[in-house]
């Protein structure tokens, strides 16, 4: 799939757009239009409902965005939250150290080894791709190598070169030499001032995640919400990071929304609701219609890890631009809930009043005596019973879901020897459920047909339309991710009949009209077609 197609389609159709595009847009900043604004909000409340609504041990939570900054110390993002970044002094250039790759050509000759042939630097994009591109051009030229010389190729990133090799280095994006700086550590936290000095007392951040917000309030919600062991708080909001690079469409942008879970539970039962979150998580994509061959669950590596980290798994989509992560499963141990007891001087821990209970009613008199005797003086009992939980964390990029639900849905086939576009969404995440089409602008058909789309429009967000050719009408539906479209044609007007179709087959059924309402409903939960005799297959 061409991503170029994808994006124009998006602005072409109202799915994205750049924000504030009348003054030139600004970098790293999108704004969702009347379609996707629907699709977003359908992953997000399919995220929500399977996450929260449905299940027993989930509550909901809303946190603002800006908060006291000691959350930022005591989370770390106020010391650690920076990537490394590199600044061109002649244009102005800024790019990520990490992500400034070059491939290196040595010629070598027998009596040592010459200088370098050749230096390439990418600043961003598929960096390394881009690169082997040339070095194939570089091999093509220096297969001419005499006798007695060899050359060889290295690559990496501007992070594992010598300073002094460093400075030597050509911009990627003014092409002058030596005028790179050496790499500088960047905090990606946006900073404001609440109140009317902006000095440095009054400084706050907007929230880089809202994971922080729900350890913050991990008390309240212990102290209210009547939840237990294993339980989790989940958020759904805004956040933002001053990327040095935003790109790949919505995939890097400097303001995003995340879907985050804190999951608490009891650290001898940690290894379980990891594994238990992990295969979860990469399920509902699934079924929400990522192809599992474009999925990868990929386990980190030990020297991956953050050093509190137990385990990290990364849900990765195969992108038009590469395969990269769509969300983050992390166990993190006990260690927010640690930090914020540490920064704020309150007590985080949890006292587990059901293990107790179980524990003291199967114990015996004899050992509860003991246990008391070398817990004496505690009031609570220690742990298994009273502990800082442990926290197993889903962490998922609305945008990075939209994008990726976009670039699967996205194709283009032939129907009846026409080429089409369709976006292939899944019913439960497409933006308008239904299309209703008079067949043509008389005889009743309009009035007929507005009388069921008004039915429907109680329910859904369906969409209505009768100007055009009854072809181009379907193709501007398939292009919008509608999966239904219903016709009113000349024999609704005898029988009460409606043509029922189906965006991915093109397949048309003739339905009772007053069914129509039921045959979405059951379509949206998962049930088949509606039966009904076949008018057409394939072709329209
Ligand atoms: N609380 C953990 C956390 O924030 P993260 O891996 O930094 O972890 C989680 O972010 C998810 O948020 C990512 O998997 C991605 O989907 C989304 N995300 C992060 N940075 C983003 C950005 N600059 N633009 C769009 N989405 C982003």
């Amino acid at each position: 799939m061409d991503m170029d197609k994808l994006v124009s389609l998006c602005k072409r159709r109202g799915f994205i757009f750049p924000s504030s595009e009348i003054y030139g847009g600004i970098n790293g900043f999108w704004d969702y239009g009347p379609l996707g604004v629907e699709l977003k909000r359908n992953i997000k409340d399919a995220w929500w409902k399977d996450t929260i609504t449905t299940r027993d041990d989930v509550v909901g939570l809303d946190c603002s965005i800006i908060m006291h900054p000691k959350v930022w110390e005591a989370s770390g993002h106020v010391g650690g939250f920076s990537d490394p970044m590199v600044d061109c002094r002649d244009c102005k250039g800024r790019f990520r150290a990490d992500q400034l790759t070059f491939i290196l050509f040595v010629l070598s000759t027998e009596g040592g080894a010459a200088p370098a042939k050749n230096i390439f630097f990418f600043g961003s994009g598929n960096e390394l791709e881009v690169a082997e591109q040339h070095a194939k051009k570089i091999d093509k030229l220096t297969n001419g190598v005499k006798p007695g010389e060899s050359l060889t190729r290295t690559s990496g990133t501007f992070l594992d070169l010598d300073p002094e090799v460093r400075a030597k280095f050509t911009c990627p994006t003014c092409n002058k030499e030596a005028t790179l700086t050496e790499p500088r550590n960047f905090n990606l936290m946006f900073e404001s001032h609440a109140g009317a000095i902006a000095d440095e007392a009054n400084k706050v951040y907007l929230r880089p995640e809202t994971a922080q917000g729900i350890f913050a309030n991990f008390r309240n919600v212990v102290d209210t919400g009547r939840v237990k062991t294993p339980f989790g708080i989940a958020q759904v909001g805004k956040s933002f990071r001053n990327e040095i690079n935003p790109r790949n469409f919505t995939f890097r942008s400097r303001e995003f929304e995340q879907m985050e879970l804190e999951f608490f539970c009891h650290p001898e039962e940690s290894a379980h609701w990891y594994k238990y979150w992990r295969d979860t998580r990469y399920q509902w994509y699934v079924t929400h219609g990522l192809k599992s061959s474009k999925l990868t669950l990929r386990d980190h590596d030990p020297d991956e890890l953050a050093f509190y980290s137990k385990a990290t798994a990364d849900i990765e989509y195969d992108f038009p631009f590469g395969i990269s992560e769509l969300e983050g499963i992390a166990h993190r141990g006990d260690y927010d809930l640690s930090q914020h007891q540490k920064f704020s001087g309150k007590d985080l821990s949890y006292f587990d009043e059901d293990r107790w209970e179980k524990e003291k009613a199967g114990m015996g008199m004899t050992s509860f005596k003991q246990y008391l005797e070398k817990n004496k003086g505690a009031e609570k009992p220690g742990y298994p019973y009273q502990y800082v939980p442990h926290v197993i964390e889903p962490s998922a990029g609305a945008d990075r879901g939209t994008l990726a639900f976009l670039c699967e849905a996205y194709q283009e086939d032939e129907v009846g020897g026409e080429l089409r576009t369709v976006l292939k969404f899944h019913p439960r995440l497409a933006p308008i459920k239904a299309a209703v089409f008079p067949l043509v602008k008389k005889d009743g058909m309009p009035e007929k047909a507005e009388a069921i789309y008004r039915e429907l429009k109680r329910h859904f967000n369906v969409f209505f339309d009768e100007k055009g050719a009854i072809g181009r009408r379907y193709r501007r539906q398939d292009e919008a991710g509608t999966p239904f479209g219903i016709t009113v044609d000349g024999q609704t007007l005898q029988d009460d009949t409606v043509t029922f179709r189906d965006r991915d087959s093109c397949t048309q059924w003739r339905v009772p009209a007053a069914g129509v309402l039921q045959a979405v409903r059951d379509l949206l939960d998962g049930q088949p077609i509606p039966g009904g005799e076949k008018v057409s297959e394939g072709s329209e």
